[in-house]
């Protein structure tokens, strides 16, 4: 699926819920394991603003495409963020966005870099450093449509499963973008391909480690995907179709290493 950054523009608008009996969730209230994963979603995406923050101060920022993206994607994120902390708030859980703000302290993905700082991240310049950009979003966004298919299939609520159907649409588009931006990179460099190569398998994690707790990345991965190998190769299958990135299975290592059963 291309990309289209005018269609985009023209077409991003909050996901949509005013329409969606709310009230049901008083007779039909949602589960506490449902609810732990819908409080992980709705954190991670509001946390995105780390993730363009560190954006901000990387090559990405400078890319014409990406920059116009980058912006908007930002703000559907917040306001699937927002919708999730409506269903939660009838559940008597409050997120509060700013105090999530003022709680972060360096979680944006390019944290989970550290590790590699010294040997790779100095030779990450330029045109490489958005590659892994580009690839690690991909793989983010990949899991939240699946997250978010799941969710919504395991629930089956009149009011919970269509808004989340219509967060994982929007969140396709922004599988595209990153698919379509990871592609070009890498088709063009080969060193990037080396690079991505090692960084997705050595370091990539699922969307949330590094900002929840340990134990709440368990929780959910279990929750959602825990025997469901057949979900976690379609993932990988998508990754590895991105040029280079043959034979990588970046999502079944990383839920092999959460103990998490395929
Ligand atoms: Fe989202
Ligand atoms: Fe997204």
């Amino acid at each position: 699926m291309a990309f289209d950054l005018d269609q985009f523009a023209e077409t991003s608008v909050p996901v949509k819920y005013e329409d969606l009996d709310f009230d049901t969730f008083g007779s039909r209230p949602l589960d506490a394991q449902t609810l732990r994963s819908l409080r992980y979603m709705c954190d991670v995406e509001f946390h995105t603003s780390c993730f363009l923050r560190d954006m901000l101060v990387t090559p990405s920022h400078r890319e014409e495409d990406a920059g116009g993206f980058m912006t908007m994607w930002n703000r559907e994120e917040f306001w699937h963020g927002e919708a999730l902390s409506m269903v939660l708030a009838r559940h008597g859980i409050i997120v509060d966005y700013d105090e999530i703000k003022a709680k972060r302290v360096k979680l944006g993905w390019t944290g989970a870099l550290g590790p590699l700082k010294q040997s790779v991240l100095s030779n990450l310049a330029g045109t490489d450093f958005v590659a892994v950009h580009m690839v690690w979003g991909a793989a983010n966004e990949l899991s939240a449509v699946a997250a978010y298919r799941q969710l919504s299939a395991m629930t089956d609520h009149p009011a919970l499963s269509p808004l989340l159907k219509r967060i994982a649409q929007q969140e396709t588009r922004h599988v595209a973008f990153y698919t379509t931006q990871a592609r070009e990179r890498l088709l063009a460099s080969e060193n990037a391909q080396k690079i991505v190569r090692m960084i997705m398998s050595r370091v990539w994690k699922p969307v949330g480690s590094g900002m929840m707790d340990e134990s709440e990345v368990v929780h959910v991965m279990n929750h959602l995907f825990a025997g469901r190998a057949t979900e976690l190769d379609k993932l990988d299958t998508r990754v590895q179709k991105l040029p280079g990135l043959e034979g990588l299975t970046i999502f079944r290592n990383a839920f092999a290493r959460l103990g998490i059963p395929a």
